[in-house]
């Protein structure tokens, strides 16, 4: 592994864009190769072999490029295949999830009754409830599995009437009421976080992983000596399964440049 090598990111598919830009943000200087499983999108209600394979084969590729880690910046992946990706990096790259971060940094919060919202799959892993549980078991956990928000975003739809509808029909539900703190639990959900403030005004603290995450991986590099300290201008790499407008133009909003978005499949 070396300090110029690039970070790896996977998702199933624009969703692992909001930990790529906060890690752009936080490490100018780090080259991103970026992976959107945009053919089997969306994973949220896949079954475990499936992802597990999917997840298996995008490391692949990533470790073939030579990328010194590997961020499954999915939560529904990094539920369910986590261990498959860690086994295949080997010494080769650092494997990151987005889930033990976001456990990590509720250690040191204020949480009394904490809200999940995230993929079916995610939810019924229970992977967030029970870890947060095993931590402090006086905190309550209360999960809702909020499957229609990744196609709506997927779709673009964003702060306006259908997302409004849609995001207040799930906050509603009796399984989230009295909550002091909401785990966006999918990568998607930072891009509709605005509209989740409006809703609660101000009540209900909103965890946003994609910028726990990228801090993570800043320390994960500055532990192991690999962060890119070298001015470089990098240029990410962006790829897909199957080529969509809506991924290029989300690619190129979270990025701020032109983008080249190449279509690769894999076995
Ligand atoms: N961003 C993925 C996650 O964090 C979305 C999963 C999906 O494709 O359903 O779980």
């Amino acid at each position: 592994m070396n300090k110029k090598d690039a970070i790896g990111i996977f998702d199933s598919g624009i969703g692992g864009l909001t930990v790529g830009h906060q890690v752009a943000k936080l490490m100018p200087n780090e080259r991103i190769i970026y992976f959107g499983d945009t053919k089997h999108l969306p994973y949220g209600d896949k079954s475990k072999d499936a992802i597990i394979q999917y997840s298996k084969s995008i490391t692949q590729f990533l470790l073939h490029q030579n990328c010194k880690m590997v961020v499954i910046a999915c939560n529904t992946a990094s539920a369910l295949a986590f261990k498959s990706v860690k086994d295949l990096c080997e010494q080769k790259a650092i494997p990151v999830n987005v889930i033990d971060p976001v456990i990590d940094f509720t250690r040191n919060s204020n949480a009394q009754s904490v809200g999940i919202i995230g993929t079916k799959n995610t939810i019924l892993s229970d992977v967030y409830a029970s870890k947060i549980q095993a931590l402090h078991s006086k905190v309550n956990t209360k999960s809702l599995a909020t499957p229609l928000l990744v196609p709506m975003i997927e779709e673009g739809f964003y702060q306006n009437k259908i997302s409004n509808t849609i995001l207040s029909n799930y906050l509603e539900r009796e399984e989230l009421q009295n909550i002091d703190h909401l785990i966006l639990g999918c990568t998607h959900y930072p891009l509709i976080e605005d509209e989740i403030k409006q809703y609660y005004k101000g009540s209900v603290e909103i965890v946003n992983s994609a910028k726990i995450v990228s801090k993570h991986i800043e320390k994960e590099l500055i532990e192991s000596d690999l962060l890119n300290t070298s001015q470089s201008h990098p240029k990410h790499q962006f790829h897909v399964s199957d080529f969509t407008d809506s991924f290029e133009q989300s690619a190129q909003y979270f990025f701020g440049q032109r983008i080249n978005l190449k279509e690769t499949r894999l076995k």
